[in-house]
C-alpha cells in the first residue's frame, strides 16, 4: 500500500517499510535487501512464470504431492476443521486442500489486503456454503482469528517451502507465532523443500531462460521506480549460489562494474564484483525439517513425499510441550 511520508521536507510516494529495508540493505556488509521486496505485480507475475519453468521443480512437485496425499492427509486430519492459510491462497493448491478435507472454515491470512480480498472472493466462488473470513495481518506475528472459528478444530497450512525464505532462526520465531495463533491441538501442514544436488538447485534458481535473473533484476527497477532510484540495472547481473555451510541457496545482484547511484538522494557505490544479498531459500534434510518444526512447537505426525525425495509435505501438531527429559 502506498502511504506518502514526509521526511526532510521531501514527500515520498513510496511503502516506508520498503524504503527503510533498501536504504538500510544498500548501505549495510554484506548488502542484503529482504526478498518479501520481490513481490510488486510484475514481480509476482514473474514469480508464476518461475513456477511454471521446467527446472523449477517444487510448485509442480507439491501440487502433485498434495493430489496424491490429500486422502491420507483428510483421515488424519478429520472433517469440520478451520483451515487457516499462512499468505494468500494460491489458485493451484489451496482448492485442492478444501476439497479433500471438507473443512468448516476457510481463513487466508495475508499482509497484502487487496490481494487478500481478491483471492478469497475468488475461492469463495469454488466452495459454496463454506465461510471464508480472510484476515489482512502480519503472520510473523501472533494473528488473532475471527470469533466464528475459535470453537472450531485448526489446521493451519503453509504452502510453498516459504519458510525457507527464513533463516532457521526466524523461521523458529515464525512456527511459534502460528502455534499462538492456533493453539494447543492444531494441526499444521508445511510444505518443506529438500537438500538435494547442486546440480538440481541451482539450474531451479537460475534457469536457461533467464526468468529467475528477470525476477531478480525487477527488484533494482522497483527500487528505481518507487524509490526515485538511479542503479544502472544493465551494470547488475543475476547470481544464484548453493552455500552449503548453510544449507541453502542465495541469490544476490553482482556489480559487473564498479557502479554509483543514488537511492531518494542517497549515494551509494558499489565496486565491481560486489553483490547485494536478495534471497535466501534453505532446503532440509529429513531429520533437519523435523527438528525445525520441533523447535518452533510442532510435533511431526506424518510426512509425504515425492518418489525423488524432492520435496516433503510435513503434518505436525501442537502438542503440549513436553519439557521432559
Ligand atoms: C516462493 C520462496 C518458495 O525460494 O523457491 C523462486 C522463491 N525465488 N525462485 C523459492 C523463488 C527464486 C521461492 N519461494
Amino acid at each position: 500500500m502506498l502511504k506518502p511520508e514526509i521526511e526532510d521536507g521531501q514527500v515520498s510516494l513510496a511503502d516506508p517499510a520498503f524504503r527503510a529495508d533498501v536504504l538500510t540493505g544498500l548501505a549495510a556488509r554484506p548488502r542484503a535487501i529482504p526478498a518479501r521486496w520481490f513481490y510488486d505485480r510484475r514481480g509476482s507475475e514473474l514469480f508464476e512464470a518461475i513456477t511454471e519453468l521446467p527446472e523449477y521443480y517444487p510448485t509442480r512437485t507439491e501440487v502433485a504431492l498434495l493430489d496424491s496425499a490429500c486422502g491420507e492427509i483428510a483421515e488424519q486430519v478429520g472433517p469440520g476443521r478451520a483451515v487457516i492459510e499462512f499468505g494468500s491462497g494460491s489458485s493451484t493448491k489451496t482448492p485442492r486442500l478444501l476439497g479433500c478435507t471438507d473443512p468448516a472454515a476457510y481463513v487466508p491470512i495475508d499482509i497484502s489486503g487487496d490481494f487478500l480480498r481478491a483471492s478469497a472472493a475468488e475461492l469463495a466462488r469454488g466452495f459454496p456454503g463454506l465461510p471464508v473470513l480472510p484476515v489482512e495481518a502480519n503472520f510473523m506475528h501472533p494473528v488473532p482469528l475471527p470469533a466464528a472459528v475459535a470453537d472450531m478444530p485448526k489446521l493451519g497450512f503453509f504452502p510453498g517451502s516459504t519458510i525457507g525464505n527464513m533463516t532457521p532462526f526466524a523461521a523458529t520465531d515464525l512456527l511459534r507465532a502460528m502455534r499462538t495463533s492456533l493453539g494447543e491441538g492444531a494441526m499444521l501442514l508445511i510444505g518443506i523443500d529438500r537438500v538435494k544436488d547442486p546440480a538440481v538447485l541451482v539450474p531451479a534458481y537460475d534457469d536457461a531462460a533467464g526468468v529467475t535473473g528477470a525476477f531478480n533484476l525487477n527488484l533494482i527497477e522497483r527500487i528505481n521506480r518507487e524509490l526515485s532510484g538511479t542503479i544502472p540495472v544493465d551494470a547488475f547481473a543475476h547470481k544464484a549460489v548453493w552455500n552449503d555451510a548453510a544449507s541453502r541457496i542465495e541469490m544476490h545482484l553482482e556489480a559487473q562494474r564498479d557502479a554509483t547511484f543514488t537511492v531518494e538522494g542517497r549515494p551509494f557505490a558499489l565496486a565491481a564484483g560486489e553483490t547485494i544479498h536478495t534471497e535466501n531459500s534453505h532446503k532440509y534434510g529429513e531429520r533437519g525439517a523435523r527438528v525445525l518444526l520441533r523447535s518452533g512447537g510442532w510435533t511431526p505426525v506424518a510426512e509425504w513425499t515425492d518418489p525423488k525425495g524432492w520435496f516433503s509435505l510435513i503434518l505436525a501438531e501442537a502438542k503440549p510441550v513436553d519439557l521432559a527429559p
